[in-house]
């Protein structure tokens, strides 16, 4: 049984260094996000940290991406993700077709992939991103809830392989060729945030034009069933 144990233990002796060895080549990245959302209503300004600590000077020859699905509660609007790319403001594009006039239950989802340099990781990096909250139908008014997701972040190093648990996930190489997927390592981050809800109104103006319309109609149809009543009414006391 000793020798058993003392066989394992040379076993595991002699592996070690090769264990320790490819662990000291993967960089290890370290981010932590913080999310904050600015504005009430319909049009919000997502604002997000991207905090890197103690950063390999190795991952400045990576891309570094941020992907966040959108559901259909909201959208991002492309001609303003344009004009953010033109304005070098934001290095975004939306992967998706985006119809900014549906309600929430007509729209279809879309995905925003804004690209990070991977020279600015040495900093903190602030983003802000606007988004739409889409008008929901509803005829009781009040509140409704939309989930904001968490954004995914991801790596990609041409020469070195990042620690941690591989999760690949296929994305746009850069904003210039949105149509060359390739695979990215989807990194674990440390959230300062959760998942959110954001509370969209419900029962606004359009609601009210839509409750107006109902209304008229079931006036008129009282109206003339009223009417045809009277008529009948007349038509029997001309017969009489
Ligand atoms: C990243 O930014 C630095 C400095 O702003 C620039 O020199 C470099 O070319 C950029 N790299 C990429 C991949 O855009
Ligand atoms: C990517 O990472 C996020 C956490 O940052 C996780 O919620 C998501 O499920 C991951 N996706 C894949 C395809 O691994």
């Amino acid at each position: 049984m000793y020798h058993l144990f003392a066989f394992c233990l040379n076993i595991f002796a002699f592996f070690l260094p090769l264990i320790n060895c490819s662990e000291k080549d993967c960089i290890n990245l370290d981010v932590t996000i913080t999310q904050k959302i600015e504005n009430l209503g319909f049009h919000r300004d997502l604002n997000w940290l991207v905090e890197t600590q103690n950063l390999d000077p190795k991952t400045s020859a990576c891309s570094v991406a941020l992907k966040l699905n959108i559901g259909q509660g909201m959208f991002v609007n492309p001609d303003q993700v344009d004009d953010l790319r033109r304005l070098k403001k934001l290095d975004a594009i939306i992967d998706g077709i985006v119809d900014i006039e549906a309600p929430a239950h007509e729209a279809t989802k879309h995905t925003v992939y804004i690209f990070l340099n991977g020279t600015q990781l040495l900093d903190k990096i602030a983003l802000k991103l606007p988004i739409h909250l889409r008008y929901q139908r509803s005829l009781i008014g009040g509140h409704g809830k939309v989930i904001l997701n968490k954004p995914w972040l991801l790596v990609r190093c041409p020469n070195s392989i990042i620690c941690g648990k591989d999760r690949k996930v296929s994305a746009p190489i850069s904003s210039k060729e949105a149509e060359s997927f390739v695979v990215w390592k989807n990194i674990s981050y440390k959230a300062q945030f959760d998942e959110m809800e954001l509370l969209v109104p419900v029962g606004n103006l359009n609601d009210y034009a839509y409750v107006a319309i109902i209304t008229c109609i079931l006036g008129c149809a009282g109206c003339v069933y009223i009417l045809s009543l009277t008529t009948a009414e007349d038509n029997e006391d001309n017969k009489k």
